[in-house]
């Protein structure tokens, strides 16, 4: 996969690169790169955003600003990119919308700050705009990692042998539920013994325990 991140503070996505799934995916040829919007401003001084029209708090990222470093980046002709725009009025992100990104070979992935972007932003420039729930972080920086994060994983080579991305919550092998609860030794703890179940060596019942764990998740509200 390509994928392009857009931000005004490309550093702070350097604990996230140097993440283990995330160079185990640059080893094998998946290309990350990181645009900051201040090299491409059409204005003077790095200025990016504006006060809004009508007045009200915060400031709002300017949409040339934004056209100029989508231009800079892939001119005129966008066919071949995805774009999504981070913002809490976006399409909530979930487990389906993960699994449908890690199938699009290049995503670019555009952070706001302050009030957001100019509403031209998502209605001309971009193909779609993801919130990570409904709350309001102070810039798209956080929600791309999120996104980003979700996405990486579910690539080939990402994750160690170890761990799978097949059966995990929400995945289509556990029909869209939680999963169910791990245990490790030891098998007691204090009075808090592991389910027998797990230490019978009877796999066919440990698979029948598990998806009836994961069902009864789905059934109720989360602790
Ligand atoms: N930017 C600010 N808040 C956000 C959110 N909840 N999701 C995505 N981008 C955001």
């Amino acid at each position: 996969m390509r994928l392009d991140v857009f931000t005004l503070f490309p550093d702070h996505f350097g604990w996230f690169l140097g993440q283990r799934h995330v160079t185990n995916l640059l080893d094998r040829g998946s290309e990350i790169r990181l645009f900051d919007y201040r090299e491409t401003t059409p204005l003077s001084a790095g200025q990016v955003d504006d006060a809004p029209y009508g007045g009200g708090a915060g400031m709002v990222m300017r949409v040339d600003v934004v056209d100029a470093a989508l231009e800079a980046a892939y001119g005129s002709d966008r066919s071949s990119v995805e774009i999504l725009a981070l913002s809490p009025q976006g399409r909530v992100f979930e487990e389906v919308t993960a699994v449908e990104l890690s199938g699009i070979d290049h995503l670019a992935l555009l952070c706001g700050r302050y009030e957001g972007f100019d509403e031209r932003v998502i209605e001309h420039l971009v193909d779609g705009s993801v919130s990570i729930g409904r709350f309001v972080l102070s810039g798209g920086e956080l929600a791309a990692m999120v996104v980003a994060d979700a996405v990486l994983r579910k690539l080939p080579g990402a994750l160690g042998d170890e761990s799978s991305p097949i059966e995990e919550s929400f995945s289509e092998a556990l029909g869209g539920a939680p999963e169910y609860p791990h245990y490790t030794r030891p098998a007691t703890y204090r009075d808090w013994p592991v389910p027998e179940i797990l230490l019978s060596g009877d796999h066919g019942a440990v698979r029948d325990w598990r998806l009836a764990e994961s069902r009864d998740r789905a059934g109720r509200d989360p602790a």
